[in-house]
């Protein structure tokens, strides 16, 4: 669980946001296997809304953003709209470390390129890339690979 609060807007549902102190947040669509990932890591975790009305989520610490691929052969519209709304959000984008990419090798050259695509925007690296929810492995090297980046990213900007 995250340590996330909910603040009412004035004028309408959708004016409403919830902060988050995460620092990994991640988008997950219906089919949730991102989730599953992101569950197995065992990490406080904050989850970009699925939906227009839900509350829009702000990041008030830095943060990793792991997210999966959706766009096909073309690789067209890869970054699913959810996620363009929050990196849209200044403060968001500002606090943005790293990239962490979900997809599937089957879709060949577009393998994980919604991570490329803002890891060359947004100017942070892709720190890893895994097939849906990903193996033990997986797993593992994430973990360790987190905590050496937070680490390195303390020793960098104190
Ligand atoms: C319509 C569709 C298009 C997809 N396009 C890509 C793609 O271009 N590149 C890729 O690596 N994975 C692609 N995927 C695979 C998803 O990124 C992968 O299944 C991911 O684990 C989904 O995560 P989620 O269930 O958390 O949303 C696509 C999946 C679907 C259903």
């Amino acid at each position: 669980m995250s340590a996330d609060t909910v603040v009412a807007g004035h004028r309408s549902p959708a004016a409403t946001t919830r902060s988050t102190s995460s620092s990994l947040i991640y988008f997950s669509s219906v089919s949730g296997y991102t989730k599953r990932f992101i569950e197995k890591l065992g990490l406080d975790a904050a989850r970009i809304p699925l939906h227009a009305n839900d509350p829009a989520l702000l990041a008030t610490r830095p943060y990793v953003l792991v997210l999966p691929t959706y766009g096909g052969e073309k690789g067209e519209r890869s970054i699913l709209p959810q996620v363009i709304r929050f990196l849209n959000n200044e403060g968001n984008r500002n606090l943005l470390r790293g990239v962490i990419g979900a997809g599937n090798t089957n879709f060949g050259t577009t393998y994980c390129l919604a991570a490329d695509k803002i890891s060359a925007k947004c100017g942070v690296p892709v720190l890893y890339r895994f097939e849906l929810m990903g193996t033990s492995d997986d797993v593992l090297h994430v973990r360790q690979g987190l905590e050496e980046f937070w680490k390195q990213q303390s020793r960098s900007r104190p």
